[in-house]
C-alpha cells in the first residue's frame, strides 16, 4: 500500500465556481439530435418529438448551459434552415458530418428543449460559410423583443416572448483544415472582431467566445491564440479551448491527462495574458473550455449523405471513467480562469448518455464521475495540497499520481472532496486534513473502482460500472483517513457542524 495526504484550507481560495464549468454540448453530428434528444416517434416523446427518458437522465447531471449547434456543423449550417414550419424547412447536405440535415430540429426547438431539460444554451454562429450580417440576424431573431424583420418573424413563428441567448460561440476551429472554410488566425481574428461589434450592438447584455486553437497539437498553438486575441480582445470575453484524449496503449499516461489538460490551460492563460500585456489592459480575459472528453475518433465510418449515422458512439469504459474524473479536477482547479466547460458531447455522438433508436437509454460509464462533481462540486474552490509519489509517464514525464478537488458550499455547509488514485497496482492510506473548516459529519463515500480497467456498461449490463456507495464509518471531525483502491475515483461529501 502507498501512504498520501492531503491538506486544503480555507485560507486558500481558488475562486467561486461558475456553474457553467459543468456545461456539455450538443451538435447535428450523428444520433445526437435525431433518435438522441428528438425522436417523435418514441414510446416517452413529448408533444414536441423530446424524448423524456433522455430528459430525465440529462436533468439528473444537472448541466447549467449546453453548446448548440456546433461544432464543425456550424461552419456550414444556414440557421434559417430550421425555423418556421417544419413541412417547408430544406433538406441539406451536411458537409461537417457528410449527413443528410432535414432541419426538423432548430434554434426555435433548442430553445424549448433547453428549457424542458432544465439548461440554457452558448450558441455557435456559423463564420465558416456564414457572415457576420447573418450571425446578427440570428441574435435579433432570438434576442430582439419585436418590431424588427426578425423578431417579428420569430413571434410569427409561435415565439412571443425572446429566447434571450446569453453566450456567443464566434464560429467552431476555425484553424482547422477539416473546418468548413477554414482561415487563417489573421482572416479569423478580423472576421470575429467584426462580427463581436455587430452582435454587441445588437444585444451588448451578451458574452462571446472567440476561437482559440482547436487542440493543443495543432502546430499553429498557441501562436494562432495570440494572433486572434490581438485582433479581438476588447470585442470579447473568452478565448476557447477544446481538449480530448484517448487510451494508446499506456494507462499511465492515459490517468495522467488530468496533468496534459492543466499544461493546457496554463499556456493559453499566459498567451492571453502576454496579449493583455502588450494592450496595457486591464481585462483579464477568461477561458471557454467548451469542448473535452474522451474520445475515440475509430467510429467515424458511414455512408455518404445519411440521415443520423451511427458515428462517434463510443462505448467508454471504467478507465475512460476515471480519466474523466481527473479531467474534472483540473477543471475546478482552474476555477479563477475556467469560466466555462462543455463535455463533449452530451447524447450519442462521444456522449456520456446513449439512446437505441425507439428503445431505452443507457448510461456510459463517464456519466457517473460528471453527475457527482456537477451535483456536489459547487461553490467555492479550494487548492488541494497533495503529498503523494509521482508516477514516470511516457509523454509527460514524472506525474503526480493523485489529483484531487475540494470545494465548500457556503448555502448548504457541505464540503465535497474527489480524488483520484492512478497507481494501478497499490490502493492508498489517504490522510485527508481539513481542520481549517471546523468540525465535519461524512455524509456520503462513494467509489467508482473495479478490476477490469476495460469492462462497461452495455443495455444488457446498464449497471455493470457505476460508483459504490460505502458505509458512513468515521466519527465526526477534522482529519480523516481513508483507503483509496488502486485506480480508483472517490467522492467524500461532509457537512459543516458550525
Ligand atoms: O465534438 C466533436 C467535434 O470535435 C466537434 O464538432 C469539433 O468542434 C471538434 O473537432
Amino acid at each position: 500500500m502507498k501512504t498520501a495526504s492531503c491538506r486544503v484550507h480555507r485560507q486558500q481560495a481558488i475562486s467561486e465556481i461558475d456553474p457553467r464549468i459543468y456545461g456539455s454540448f450538443i451538435e447535428h453530428m450523428g444520433r445526437a439530435v435525431y433518435t438522441g434528444i428528438y425522436e417523435p416517434e418514441h414510446g416517452t416523446a413529448d408533444d414536441q418529438g423530446f424524448r423524456e427518458d433522455v430528459l430525465q437522465a440529462i436533468s439528473d447531471l444537472n448541466v447549467p448551459i449546453v453548446r448548440y449547434p456546433g461544432g464543425n456543423f456550424v461552419s456550414g449550417y444556414d440557421w434559417k434552415d430550421g425555423i418556421g414550419p417544419k413541412e417547408q424547412r430544406p433538406t441539406r447536405l451536411d458537409y461537417a458530418w457528410f449527413s443528410i440535415e432535414t432541419n426538423q430540429f432548430g434554434i426555435n426547438e433548442f430553445a424549448d428543449w433547453a428549457k424542458k431539460a432544465g439548461t440554457s444554451g452558448m450558441i455557435a454562429v456559423n463564420l465558416g460559410t456564414g457572415t457576420p450580417q447573418e450571425a446578427g440576424y440570428l441574435l435579433e431573431y432570438c434576442n430582439i423583443a419585436q418590431g424588427t424583420t426578425w423578431s417579428d418573424l420569430r413571434r410569427e413563428h409561435g415565439y412571443e416572448q425572446p429566447h434571450n441567448f446569453k453566450t456567443w460561440c464566434l464560429g467552431n476551429e476555425m484553424d482547422g483544415p477539416w473546418q468548413t472554410c477554414a482561415m487563417s488566425a489573421e482572416d479569423y481574428g478580423k472576421k470575429a472582431r467584426e462580427t463581436a461589434k455587430i452582435l454587441k450592438w445588437v444585444d451588448p447584455s451578451i458574452e462571446l467566445v472567440a476561437c482559440g486553437s482547436s487542440s493543443r497539437d495543432m502546430p499553429t498553438f498557441p501562436e494562432w491564440d495570440r494572433i486572434v486575441l490581438e485582433a479581438c480582445y476588447d470585442e470579447v470575453d473568452y478565448i476557447s479551448l477544446h481538449r480530448y484524449y484517448e487510451y494508446e496503449g499506456s494507462q499511465t499516461d492515459f490517468l495522467a491527462s488530468f496533468y496534459d489538460l492543466n499544461e493546457f490551460i496554463t499556456t493559453v492563460k499566459a498567451t492571453a495574458d502576454y496579449v493583455r500585456a502588450v494592450k496595457r489592459s486591464d481585462k483579464v480575459m477568461m477561458l471557454s473550455l467548451d469542448e473535452w472528453n474522451v474520445w475515440y475518433r475509430q467510429n467515424m465510418d458511414c455512408k455518404r449523405w445519411e440521415w443520423a449515422p451511427s458515428i462517434a458512439e463510443d462505448e467508454y469504459t471504467l478507465l475512460d471513467a476515471l480519466v474523466v474524473g481527473g479531467l474534472l479536477t483540473t477543471i475546478v482547479n482552474n476555477a479563477d480562469r475556467v469560466k466555462m466547460a462543455c463535455l463533449a458531447q452530451l447524447v450519442n455522438a462521444l456522449a456520456p448518455i446513449h439512446t437505441a433508436p425507439n428503445g431505452a437509454v443507457l448510461k456510459h460509464t463517464t456519466y457517473y464521475p460528471f453527475q457527482q462533481v456537477s451535483n456536489f462540486a459547487r461553490g467555492v474552490a479550494y487548492r488541494s495540497q497533495l503529498t503523494c509519489e509521482q508516477v514516470t509517464t511516457k509523454n509527460l514525464g514524472s506525474v503526480p499520481a493523485l489529483t484531487a478537488l475540494t470545494t465548500f458550499d457556503d448555502s448548504t455547509g457541505e464540503l465535497a472532496h474527489f480524488v483520484l488514485n492512478t497507481h494501478q497496482d497499490d490502493s492508498v492510506d489517504y490522510q485527508l486534513n481539513l481542520e481549517s473548516f471546523g468540525r465535519l459529519q461524512l455524509i456520503d463515500h462513494q467509489v467508482l473502482a473495479g478490476d477490469d480497467p476495460f469492462a462497461g456498461n452495455t443495455f444488457e449490463h446498464p449497471d455493470n460500472i457505476c460508483p459504490t456507495q460505502k458505509p458512513i464509518d468515521v466519527q465526526p471531525g477534522e482529519q480523516f483517513a481513508f483507503e483509496l483502491p488502486a485506480a480508483s475515483w472517490t467522492l467524500l461529501r461532509f457537512k459543516s457542524e458550525a
